[in-house]
């Protein structure tokens, strides 16, 4: 297993450049929350987040998913695009959330002391990060034991036919900012946590909805 109670050393890992993102928020905004909504909703709710929790979701992005946590939970979102955090910003003032904050990091070196939260959440960002693997191991080191981590992301098909057929729009999908080749099972591999479930919303989904247990 491997030990997470210190951050990464060396050189800073190098940040995703969230340009697509910062470029793309008025048609990213027009068009993501219908499809993407719906699955956060559902899978946050069975969560059943309890009174005070401290909640960390890591690339928050404008804050899709921001009004789906109870405003009894503590919650901070975190991104690397200053532009999609303004948008969340202006959300959160609208609504006068005060459970709620945004913050800049980088979700590979994320900027919290180990065992800091009860839940941490990411929802389709770990394909896009540079270091899918340090984003993982982060998430689960700033996570409390016994807490809980939600990650909701297309992962690569267990099914090699599937996996064929997207791996050929990869080229296009990565010029785009994000890839369609990242495995589950290796991201997860010696990290301390048991998983609780991973299934899809419908067998059809691109999405997987990854629940894991801090041990
Ligand atoms: C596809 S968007 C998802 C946003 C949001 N979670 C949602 O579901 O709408 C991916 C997000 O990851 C952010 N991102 C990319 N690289 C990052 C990094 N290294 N650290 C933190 N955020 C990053 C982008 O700025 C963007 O907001």
């Amino acid at each position: 297993m491997l030990k997470l109670d210190t951050k990464p050393e060396g050189t800073p890992p190098k940040p995703h450049e969230s340009r697509f993102y910062h470029n793309l928020v008025p048609a990213y905004q027009a068009v993501w929350p219908a499809v993407a909504r719906r699955r956060i909703f559902a899978n946050l709710s069975s969560l059943n987040i309890a009174a005070g929790a401290k909640v960390l979701e890591v690339g928050v992005g404008t804050g899709l998913a921001l009004d789906a946590y109870p405003d009894h939970a503590e919650v901070l979102g975190v991104d690397l695009s200053e532009a999609m955090l303004a948008e969340a910003e202006t959300m959160i003032a609208r609504k006068k959330w005060s459970h709620v904050r945004v913050r800049p990091m980088n979700a590979e070196q994320l900027e919290f002391e180990p065992e800091s939260f009860d839940l941490v959440t990411s929802f389709h960002t770990i394909s896009v990060v540079s270091r899918p693997d340090e984003m993982m191991r982060e998430m689960v080191r700033v996570c409390k034991p016994g807490g809980r981590i939600l990650v909701i992301n297309h992962f690569r098909s267990e099914n090699p036919l599937i996996a064929r057929v997207v791996d050929s729009a990869g080229g296009l999908t990565r010029r785009l900012g994000w890839r369609t080749d990242l495995q589950m099972n290796e991201l997860l591999n010696e990290l301390p946590i048991e998983i609780e479930s991973c299934h899809k919303d419908n067998p059809l989904s691109l999405f997987r909805v990854l629940v894991a247990k801090r041990v």
